[in-house]
């Protein structure tokens, strides 16, 4: 089976939120489809390790911010590749209640704030069902999957329904005078770029999802 040809199936891109009971948690998710049109149900889809799943299961409302081609980026570092049950995702953007969800400050295209229905088990992920409660007009043109792929450069990690594994070059390591030269190198996680003399150093991680340095590839110009 080829699955290349899933790579064409298009998607946005989402901050989920929601309380786990005493604070804020969330994650990046690229999978969410209206399901009807009168009184709108929408899915998403979640997977079981993730704890913004745990906290929607107890709490059900939640908020799904549209993200924009212009929203920070560091948004998606921030909430797609760390776990809320480790950090407080929110500190770095500060955020807002609306109508008992939390929804993440900045631009976004859009807010729409939504009720868990139903949990529909698919192995690794739950489908949740979710009735539409509020929205809130944003700015900006909504980004697509293919959009983060091709101009951010990013990289869905494991627990994305879209997760595609994938050989992974290390930096490369150089011996030669040139090693002075400044050179870019971009996180293959995240799609951060960082400028370096040399090679980064041994213990870098990367500013925006933490990843470690053998996680960088040079950048060829
Ligand atoms: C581009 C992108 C798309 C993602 N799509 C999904 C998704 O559709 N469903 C999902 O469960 N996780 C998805 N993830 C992964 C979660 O955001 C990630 O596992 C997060 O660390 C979970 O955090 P939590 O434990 O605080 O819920 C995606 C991440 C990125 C960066």
């Amino acid at each position: 089976m080829d699955i290349t040809v899933l790579f064409k199936l298009t998607y946005g891109l989402y901050v989920v939120g929601t309380f786990d009971g005493e604070r804020p948690v969330g994650c990046i998710i690229n999978t969410c489809f209206q399901v009807t049109s009168q009184n709108p149900i929408l899915a998403v889809s979640l997977n079981k390790n993730n704890y913004t799943l745990e906290a929607i299961r107890k709490t059900k409302r939640f908020s799904l911010s549209i993200i924009a081609e212009d929203s920070d980026p560091a948004v998606i570092g921030g909430f797609g590749y760390r776990s809320s049950r480790d950090c407080d995702k929110y500190e770095d953007f500060g955020y807002t209640t609306v109508e008992g969800a939390p929804i993440v400050n900045g631009k976004f295209a859009g807010r729409l704030i939504l009720d868990a229905i139903n949990f529909v088990d698919n192995e690794t992920h739950y489908v949740v069902f979710a009735r539409l409660v509020e929205t809130v007009q944003g700015e900006g043109t909504p980004m697509t999957y293919d959009y983060f792929h091709r101009v951010i450069k990013g990289k869905a990690p494991k627990n994305a329904p879209t997760y595609v594994e994938e050989d992974t070059k290390p930096a490369e390591e150089k011996t030669s005078a040139e090693d002075v030269k400044k050179h870019r190198y971009q996180c293959i996680v995240c799609g951060h770029i960082v400028e370096a003399e040399g090679n980064l150093p041994a213990d870098y991680t990367c500013p925006l999802c933490k990843a470690p340095k053998d996680r960088f590839e040079r950048v060829m110009e």
